[in-house]
């Protein structure tokens, strides 16, 4: 099933996500429909919140981005319940996108290695270590469920250029070639 994705200005993406429980939640279901809905849209990474789920899991898929400098052919993954352990090695700057923030791009400084625990679809616990674009797949993905945009990092500057657009979207004036759910506006 394909699920609408939820854009800038619904608080669901503000929210921090809470643990799933493994009798309550049909992962493989969930993470079927979230890679569908990701693929749907074009994207490498969906987090519980981008469909409205207030859960911490997210989902990535490198493998569209594979090329000669990284290896992404085996970065298809769920992670459910996940900890970064520590993050580790120089910051560097990347212009990132989002599903929920179409059409905005932004530079983002983050550490180029991780370390984290997570369990898969199969309720396996995990524990590994990412760099380079693996990391910040999984460091955007990971603030999705803290309740973080990328807009978040950016500086009051640039977040003040991006204003208007911003507003644009979370109004619904935008155009997707994939279905968002525009958030309620004004009052409830
Ligand atoms: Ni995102």
């Amino acid at each position: 099933m394909i699920y609408p994705i939820v854009v800038y200005g619904d608080p669901v993406l503000k929210k921090q996500g809470k643990n799933l429980e493994k009798e309550k939640t049909d992962v493989i279901q969930l993470s079927n429909d979230m890679f569908e809905t990701m693929e749907g849209a074009n994207g490498i990474g969906l987090a519980a919140p981008q469909i409205g789920k207030s859960l911490r899991m997210f989902v990535v898929d490198g493998t569209p981005i594979n090329d000669e400098e990284e290896d992404m052919s085996d970065f298809r993954k769920v992670f459910i319940n996940p900890e970064i352990i520590e993050e580790s090695g120089e910051d560097w700057v990347f212009e990132e996108g989002c599903l929920s923030i179409p059409d905005v791009r932004a530079e983002v400084e983050r550490p180029e290695r991780l370390r984290i625990r997570f369990f898969d679809e199969k309720w396996e616990e995990h524990e590994e270590e990412f760099d380079g674009m693996k990391a910040r797949i999984i460091q955007h993905e990971y603030d999705h469920i803290e309740g973080i945009l990328f807009t978040d990092h950016i500086s009051p500057f640039k977040r003040k250029i991006l204003k208007g657009k911003l507003t644009n979207i979370s109004k619904g004036k935008i155009k997707t070639s994939y279905r968002i759910k525009i958030p309620i506006s004004g009052k409830r």
